[in-house]
């Protein structure tokens, strides 16, 4: 174990732990092989939350529903959010997991692909989580812009690739290609856009979070 490692774990020793069931739904996705936020992603949260109590949330990637549940738990009690997923499977057990959670009421769950639902959207939401398709964050972003107020944050998650964002792309394996250049792109475009305050920070995969001015 090298010393990032060492601090990770030792910064995680000071982290609450999970409520059981929350836990159990983190366990059972990642024994699926379902991708969700991370350890140092979910602190980030936490604090995120707590600071700012953003009451209306877009998630854009339900998969299980674990993300969502976990922001319903540490929000404020008049909170709510929608979130979009497209894959039948993680939609069948995203719903079996919020019926059975007490936050049911306050997740909306919207069956189908973010890039035709988010247009039909016409609220204005305080925090947009977008956790959906990686090579897809370049094409959603102007219509994300559309659904923020001033004051309202963007985070987007995996943004680092594990790493290979540095890389130039004759490094990067054929098949990730597209999405290396397409996530590069996402990143000039949004850090260069003048309507928004953003920094991009190394927790968890990488989150970029970019604020409407
Ligand atoms: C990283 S997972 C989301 C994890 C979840 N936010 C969590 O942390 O618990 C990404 C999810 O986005 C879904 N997805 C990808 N592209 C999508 C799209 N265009 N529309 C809706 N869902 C999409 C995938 O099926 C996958 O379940």
């Amino acid at each position: 174990m090298d010393k990032r490692d060492r601090l990770d774990t030792y910064l995680e020793l000071l982290q609450p732990e999970l409520p059981d069931w929350l836990y159990k739904i983190e366990e059972d996705a990642l024994s699926n092989d379902v991708p969700i936020i991370r350890k140092p992603t979910q602190h980030f949260f936490r604090m995120y939350l707590s600071m700012m109590k953003p009451r209306e949330i877009l998630e854009i990637g339900t998969a299980v529903g674990f993300s969502s549940l976990f922001m319903m738990d540490n929000s404020c009690v008049d909170s709510r959010i929608d979130t979009i997923e497209n894959y039948p499977p993680r939609i069948e057990k995203a719903k079996e997991n919020i019926s059975s959670s007490s936050y049911r009421d306050r997740i909306n769950l919207i069956e189908g692909d973010a890039m035709e639902i988010l247009p039909t959207l016409r609220k204005k939401y305080d925090l947009i989580f977008m956790d959906a398709s990686k090579g897809q964050y370049i094409h959603m972003l102007p219509i994300i812009k559309n659904l923020m107020h001033e004051g309202s944050v963007l985070i987007s998650d995996n943004i680092l690739q594990e790493g290979d964002i540095i890389e130039s792309t004759f490094a990067i394996k054929r098949r990730n290609r597209t999405i290396h250049k397409r996530m590069r792109e996402f990143l000039e475009v949004i850090s260069s856009d003048s309507d928004f305050v953003v920094n991009t920070m190394a927790i968890g995969d990488g989150i970029t979070v970019a604020v409407r001015k």
